[in-house]
This record gives structure tokens, sequence and C-alpha cells, in this order.
């Protein structure tokens, strides 16, 4: 199991790249991210939270969430101006209002396997009915024939859809044009609708 930080405090961090999510500043300049201004934005496992401050650029009221205290520290550091807000707590047992949206970036393939039912109920219980899950997904974060120790975890889009599907629709993907270098063609960009359950756990 990562302890996450660790990593921080060492700043053993490869996966920091020091600039937004290129997938994020794709849809933030597309008819899909103009509908995030103005809107609540929690990011789970923000990390130095440059994904969490471009979306308050842009707009949105935006709280950055990671389990690590150094992480947090580290965000609230970079760039005080652009309002963003930062909570240090696990995404699976924090407590709020619900949000308008939740922004996912290597959250989702950080977390163990066993985890993930737990990742779907917290954003089920943390996005209000008729919001939206928006995501980056990382499917495949290694080269053929490369198996290094996760994570990152692989996914695949059939896996996500069927996890989320208790409480989620997917209405719109795509696979982004913009990557960081090494990451081209193996995100899915996705946005997920919350809807009511009709199956699965009541939240
Ligand atoms: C791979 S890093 C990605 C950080 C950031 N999204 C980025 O791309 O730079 C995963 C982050 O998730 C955080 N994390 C792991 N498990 C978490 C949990 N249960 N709740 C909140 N944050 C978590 C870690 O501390 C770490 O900052």
């Amino acid at each position: 199991m990562t302890d996450w930080e660790e990593r921080w405090s060492l700043e053993d961090t490869p996966w920091d790249k020091g600039a937004p999510a290129p997938p994020l500043v794709e849809l933030l300049a597309s008819d899909q991210g103009q509908k995030l201004k103005g809107l609540r934005v929690l990011v789970p496992g923000c990390g130095s939270g440059e994904d969490v401050r471009e979306l308050a650029r842009a707009g949105a009221v935006v709280t950055g969430l990671d389990i690590s205290p150094s992480a947090v520290r580290h965000a609230g550091l970079k760039d005080p101006t652009t309002g963003a807000k930062f909570e240090c707590a696990s995404f699976f047992d924090w407590s709020s209002e619900p949000f308008d949206a939740i922004w996912e970036h290597t959250c989702f393939c950080a977390i163990e396997l066993k985890d993930r039912i737990r990742y779907a109920e917290a954003c089920a219980r943390l996005i209000g009915h008729g919001g939206h899950l928006v995501g980056v997904f990382y499917l495949e974060p290694w080269a053929p024939g490369e198996r290094p120790a996760p994570p990152p975890h692989p996914s695949e889009k059939d896996e996500i859809i069927e996890l989320l599907a208790p409480n989620f629709v997917l209405r719109w993907d795509k696979i982004p044009s913009l990557a960081y270098p090494g990451r081209e063609g193996r995100e899915w960009l996705a946005v997920f609708e919350r809807v009511d359950s009709d199956r699965g756990v009541a939240v």
C-alpha cells in the first residue's frame, strides 16, 4: 500500500508535472468546459493543486482534497491568488455539502483496486443529483511489455462505466487530443451525470 505522505515528504512525486493536465486545458477551452464556470468543483487526490488552480482561473469555485498533509501544504503555498481552497482528508471518508462536479485526474488510478467501489460511493455522496463527474482516466499507464509495480493501476472504459452505473450515466467522452508526453492515446476524457439510483447502494 502506498504511503502518500512519505512520497510527498520525500519529494518522490514523478507524476507532478508542475502544470495542469493537458486534457483539462483542452476541456476548459471547449463548450463542455465553459459549463464549469461558476460551479462548485471538488478535485480529489489533487496533489500540488495544478488542476485546482487552473479550474479556479477558469471561473469555477474549487476545493482540492488530498490525503497527504505535505501535498496540501505544498498546494496552499503555490499562487494563493486564485481563491482555490485545499482540504486534507481521505476522499473515502470526507463529508461536505454536495458539489456540482468532481474533476478526476490520477486519483482513480492511484488508489488500490479494492478501494474502487469506495471511490464510486464517494463520488455519488459528494456530487448532487444532476451534477457531473468529469475526468481524465489514465487507462493504460504502461508501455507494451512494461509492468512496474502499481500505482498507477490500469483500467478499462467498460469497467469504469460498470463501477459507476448505480449512480452515474455516461453522457460524453473522447480520447483527448492533448496529453503529457508519454500519455498520448492512453487517457479517456469522460463526463458522467449523477442520476437517481436505480440499483446499488443508497447514498
Ligand atoms: C498520482 S498522485 C496525483 C496527484 C495529482 N492529481 C496530479 O496529477 O499531480 C495521487 C494523489 O492522490 C492522493 N491520494 C491517494 N489516496 C487518496 C485518498 N484516499 N484521498 C485523497 N487523496 C488521496 C495522493 O496523496 C496523491 O497526491
